[in-house]
């Protein structure tokens, strides 16, 4: 049987703009306002039920028409906000995430790596919506404590109306020169076409019912139903991170968006040889809120989970794993290469290994991978190679013979990974450029400056 599962919500946006703040703030909420049992726990996200956005958002879920309009049963927050999980929500296609929340200062506007999030966000397709934080801060502004921005506007003093409406308006502005027309919530007439711009503060709470509100109505409006319909069949979800745990191994935490996980099920997910199978072992979930009594105890085995889901897995066989591969349950050992096959294709659709000429890519996750070779084509700049790990001895072979054609080729691009010394000697004496970075646009930057020495 099919059922229509809430959709996940990452956060982005610059450096200190709010991002965990507001998370923090939409997760109290949510527990502040739920029913007792109704909170379900997971590793990597947190669920917020519609009821709790219901109850917290009061009159202005009346004034804005959608009492009883809602079919979505919450939202699913991403734990972790920035770059890198958003680019490991990767799935064939497009993303894990339904939905992004842009967080922008709106007393300094989007910024370098906001900028950085709104390409990611378009190149994956993902609808999106602004919150324009940091409210609190516009000069004259009266704060009461959570209470919806459609109704604190009212209530100002008209220099500060007038000030807020100059910061909005600059960001619109400046989110033009990005194709993208923007504007206050309130004025949007089409959300197919305007992406709407929500003034919050993570301080104060002013703003977060509206911000809840137009997710969901952005929700049914924008995200392809089929999205968000869940089966019962095998677990269909992704790898966000791989990491050692003391007593238990290597374990995987994973988004499931689809069918079911059970303890003792096969998974197939990838590494960097390629497709690999493991045994689940034990799922593990954060106990529900109120068995939780001390802070060393977070955590309790299921048997199955079902998605949407985040989760810990605990299995033989995760030795390797690249964050950002796909992960596929299989239920008969008949299914099992079909899924290999299955998640070959994909991993062999992110790495690159052609005899064309272009740049070298390295990335530390499958993720990060695709994000960077999705922006490179974007801007037009041709990949010869693009693997995950640090670079290798081979690249720079791959660099030097990718010169010959085009001087601006004889680099390796590295997105998050450590150059190994002897690599770099290798290029420094074959004169092959290595650009590092964690900013992906820092990095596309110093390859453009450094393309038009080498022309010239
Ligand atoms: P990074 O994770 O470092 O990228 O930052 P972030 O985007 O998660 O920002 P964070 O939530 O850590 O907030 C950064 C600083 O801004 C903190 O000192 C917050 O207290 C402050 N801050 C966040 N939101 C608001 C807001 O709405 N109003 C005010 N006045 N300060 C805020
Ligand atoms: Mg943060």
């Amino acid at each position: 049987m099919a059922g229509v599962r809430s959709p996940f919500v990452v956060v982005m946006g610059h450096v200190d703009v709010g991002k965990t703040l507001l998370l923090d703030k939409i997760r109290g909420t949510s527990v502040a306002y739920r029913e007792p049992g109704m909170i379900t726990q997971h590793i990597g996200m947190s669920f917020v039920p519609w009821q709790a956005v219901e109850k917290f958002s009061g009159p202005l879920v009346d004034r804005l028409r959608l009492r009883g309009r809602i079919w979505i049963p919450g939202f699913l927050f991403i734990d972790t906000p920035g770059h890198a999980a958003f680019s490991n929500l990767r799935k064939r296609g497009g993303s894990v995430a339904d939905l992004a929340i842009l967080v922008v200062d709106i007393t300094s506007g989007l910024e370098d790596q906001g900028v950085e999030s709104l390409k990611l966000i378009q190149s994956r397709g993902v609808p999106f919506v602004i919150a324009a934080n940091k409210l609190d801060r516009i000069y004259g502004w009266k704060s009461v404590e959570n209470r919806p921005f459609l109704f604190a506007v009212e209530d100002q003093e008209w220099h500060a109306v007038a000030t807020l409406e100059e910061r909005i308006g600059k960001l619109i502005e400046e989110l033009s020169k990005f194709g993208i027309e923007a504007d206050r919530y309130d004025r949007v007439r089409d959300f197919t076409k305007q992406v709407p711009i929500v003034p919050t503060s993570a301080v104060t709470g002013e703003g977060i019912a509206d911000l809840l509100l137009v997710l969901a109505g952005v929700s049914q409006r924008l995200i392809p139903k089929e999205k968000l319909q869940v089966g019962e069949g095998p677990a269909r979800g992704v790898v966000m991170e791989v990491k050692e745990e003391r007593g238990l191994g290597v374990v995987a935490d994973a988004i499931i968006y689809d069918g079911r996980l059970r303890k003792g099920d096969v998974v197939v997910t990838a590494g960097l040889e390629g497709p690999k199978e493991a045994k689940v072992r034990m799922l593990i979930m954060p106990k529900p809120l109120e068995e939780m009594r001390d802070p060393e105890d977070r955590f309790m085995a299921v048997e199955e989970v079902k998605a949407a889901a985040g989760v810990r897995i605990v299995a033989d066989g995760l030795e390797g794993v690249v964050a950002g591969a796909p992960l596929l349950a299989v239920w008969s050992l008949q299914d099992l290469p079909n899924a290999r096959r299955l998640v070959g294709e994909e991993i062999s659709e992110i790495k690159i290994e052609s005899d064309r000429e272009g740049v070298i890519v390295r990335a530390d996750t499958f993720g990060t991978l695709e994000s960077t070779v999705l922006f490179l084509r974007q801007q037009g700049v041709p990949v010869r190679k693009a693997d995950v790990g640090p670079p290798t001895h081979k690249d720079v072979v791959e660099a030097v013979l990718s010169r010959r054609k085009n001087p601006a080729f004889g680099v390796i691009l590295a997105f998050n990974v450590k150059i190994p010394p002897d690599v770099e000697k290798e290029a420094t004496s074959s004169g092959i450029k290595i650009i590092r970075g964690e900013i992906l646009y820092r990095i596309f930057d110093e390859y453009l400056k450094w393309s038009q020495e080498v022309k010239t």
